[in-house]
């Protein structure tokens, strides 16, 4: 295996190991355990003598290829996948803060991020301060002497905000914190936060590396130093595993993640420019347009826009619901990354949970929609939504 070859290779043939047979396929290692030639062979591979699988809890082959592959797409030397982006994002904050320690989080966080960190961690005595992370100085005012982690998503669900990944990584170092990314919606294409210096990467492996709406699956990234410190153990006892099935599913789902991400990134972005036109349409953030409130940012730190858009409707909630129901190839679904196009009411769906004050903070209103393309003719995504914009006009 070549580290020099490029992405779309990489995503093809990264990590590949073949059994025997020598399979075309990687092959699916549906097994809880192991079996071992003698009672010495089984000792020895707990004393960590002989390299070798023991329980598919700590690690099985066709995660490790999945591993591998991931490892060589980010740039990191190590990983773990798991069985959800949750229980990525869970695993990379708590498995290195112990009661006491205190975290500083962006505010602008997907709902399940924000509870983990706003209401799960202050349960165990770990303290948390949310920010508004568009600016480097509220990081550094809310630095403390037992600051541990900072955890940020950049772009941020729903609207997009850009986060300066470089900025806030040089702080955490400076007080000897971590910084944790959740890079979901730039995908590992457009964004090397191990690069601009983060130490952790989480992935939601549900979103575009499945890309195809089949199975759940999360994957934590970093130094092989910061795993063995802090996730190896957590992670063999408290169990959050990928299932092997999906693992497997999602090492097809990658070697066409280059594809699938091009042509939904084309497609979010003449949709984000026929939105800006509408005049139903009160505002549309899109990163890859030159309008977007941190357009410096996203050329430093990103290689291309975004699949997703997001675009708030003059006529509120109604209007947002009526064109909603109004889309014939977009369909409504929380999710996102999907071959096929979707839609959410934040406000009403992913967001719910938050105060109205915190969602007017993230400049979250009921006229908020969020879109998620797919990998559709744009002609017929632009058409959806002339037709049901006309729908809400009359
Ligand atoms: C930014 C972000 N992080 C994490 C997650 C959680 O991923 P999963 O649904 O795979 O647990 C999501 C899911 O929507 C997300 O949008």
């Amino acid at each position: 295996m070549s580290k020099s070859w490029r992405p779309a290779t990489q995503l093809v043939h990264g990590g590949t190991t073949r059994s025997q047979h020598g399979e075309t396929a990687e092959a699916i290692f549906l097994t809880q355990g192991f079996v071992y030639d003698s009672s010495a062979a089984a000792e020895a591979r707990f004393k960590g003598e002989t390299d070798g699988f023991i329980y598919a809890r700590y690690a099985s082959p066709t995660n490790d290829m999945f591993e591998k592959r991931m490892c060589l797409l980010e740039g990191a030397e190590d990983a773990r996948a798991t069985a959800s982006g949750m229980a990525a994002v869970s695993a990379a904050i708590l498995c290195q803060l112990k009661a006491g320690d205190h975290i500083v989080a962006a505010r602008a966080l997907f709902g399940s991020c924000r509870w983990v960190v706003e209401t799960l961690a202050p349960k165990y005595g770990i303290e948390c301060t949310l920010v508004d992370g568009r600016d480097l100085a509220n990081w550094e005012k809310a630095i403390r002497k037992n600051t541990k982690v900072f955890f940020l998503e950049s772009p941020t669900n729903p609207t997009l905000e850009v986060i300066d990944i470089a900025g806030v990584a040089k702080l955490a170092n400076q007080v000897g914190a971590k910084l944790v990314v959740d890079n979901v919606f730039a995908t590992p294409l457009f964004q090397k936060p191990l690069d601009l210096g983060a130490h952790v990467v989480v992935y939601s492996a549900t979103k575009h590396i499945d890309g195809q709406g089949r199975c759940l699956g999360g994957v934590v990234l970093s130094d092989k130093a910061w795993i063995d410190e802090h996730l190896h153990d957590y992670f063999r006892h408290t169990g959050p595993a990928m299932s092997p099935f999906n693992a497997w599913t999602l090492l097809k789902g990658i070697e066409t993640l280059p594809l699938r991400v091009k042509q939904q990134t084309e497609n979010a972005s003449r949709l984000a420019d026929f939105l800006a036109e509408q005049n139903e349409v009160a505002q549309v953030i899109y990163p890859g347009r030159k309008d977007h409130p941190q357009a410096d940012i996203i050329a430093k730190q990103m290689t291309g826009g975004s699949t997703l858009v997001c675009f708030e409707l003059k006529g509120g909630k109604d209007a947002a619901f009526a064109l909603q129901d109004a889309l014939e190839v977009v369909k409504i679904s929380n999710n996102l990354g999907d071959a096929k196009s979707l839609i959410t009411h934040p406000s009403t769906t992913t967001h719910k949970n938050l105060t109205d004050e915190a969602r007017a903070e993230l400049g979250l209103s009921s006229g908020t929609l969020r879109f998620s393309a797919g990998i559709e003719d744009s002609e017929d995504l632009i058409e959806d939504f002339a037709r049901a914009l006309s729908k809400i006009k009359a």
